[in-house]
């Protein structure tokens, strides 16, 4: 199929057109900035714009920031805080006029990775794919599948998010050199491996393309390989998730979405809120900081 692949990020948005069955982009890239602040209708404006510059596509998948639910923006650790709750899917559908199929951001590149990357010839066992850039991003595949919404960026590290400790925006906000750096993302992975022995990490975003520069202070004994198609997986995989959802016949959470907002509010009422308000403390603090 051929479909369009869309990666929001903080400071960019990104998309292509992509044949779905060999991963190959058939359009250039392009990129506009993501709107300040980063609201759900600026948003939706700018991606209405990107769309407009490509045609003769059959799909639109979108990878996103955040924990993506049902078709709902439930964290918004990069983006505006008002995206929390937000039902992203009918929002992008509505604005485009076609269903949009949205997903997490760091699962959009791992399908990516899984479908045509170093992740195609392990089928079998755990893969991690660890994205790196203003965020830490996760994808966990086990025997192929996908686990998605997890959020391995926000394990907590030398008193900290992991995500503010070893990012690449943590680099470049510290000024820190590919040396001290690697030595902290080399904590995080070691964290990582004791807590899920996978069997293959692999690295996406911005930091992958710099691989050689901090390799040799990696030392875990699991795998860890740059991602083939680097910081294209979110774009591929996008496209790939949207083709897959719609070659199934499923459509993006329109008509659910208020009615599943409203339950989860609901049951959150209902149940002592203290932890949970804790951790999605620590998520929303960072959008603070950046
Ligand atoms: C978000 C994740 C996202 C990652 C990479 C994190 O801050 O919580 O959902 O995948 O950044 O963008």
């Amino acid at each position: 199929m051929i479909a369009l692949g869309v990666d929001i990020g903080g400071s960019g948005i990104k998309g292509a057109v992509v044949n779905t069955e060999t991963g190959e982009l058939l359009s250039e890239k392009i990129r506009l900035a993501t709107p300040q602040p980063a609201t759900p209708e600026a948003v939706a404006g700018t991606l209405r714009e990107l769309a407009s510059k490509f045609s003769d596509y059959e799909a639109i998948g979108c990878g996103f920031p955040a924990t993506v639910h049902h078709g709902i923006a439930f964290t918004a650790a990069n983006i505006d805080q008002t995206w929390i709750n937000t039902p992203v899917e009918k929002l992008f559908t509505e604005t485009l006029g076609r269903p949009v199929f949205v997903l997490n951001d760091a699962d959009a590149a791992g399908i990516a990775e899984m479908t045509f990357g170093i992740g195609k010839e392990q089928k079998n066992g755990i893969v991690m794919m660890i994205t790196v850039g203003t965020g830490l991003g996760s994808a966990i595949f086990v025997n192929g599948v996908l686990m998605p919404n997890t959020e391995l960026g926000h394990l907590i590290l030398s008193d900290d998010i992991a995500e503010h400790y070893c990012s690449d925006a943590a680099r470049q906000r510290e000024d820190l050199g590919w040396n001290k750096w690697g030595k902290r993302f080399n904590r995080y992975l070691q964290r990582l491996q004791f807590l899920f022995n996978p069997d293959l990490i692999i690295l996406g975003g911005g930091a992958s393309k710099s691989f050689v520069k901090y390799q040799e202070k990696i030392r875990v004994r699991t795998p860890v390989v740059p991602a083939r198609t680097l910081n294209l997986a979110g774009i591929i995989g996008a496209a790939v998730y949207a083709a897959g959802q719609s070659q199934a016949g499923l459509a993006p959470n329109i008509e659910g979405a208020e009615e599943y907002i409203k339950k989860m509010l609901e049951a959150e009422a209902r149940h002592d809120r203290k932890e949970h308000k804790k951790l999605s403390g620590s998520l929303k603090s960072e959008a603070d900081d950046d």
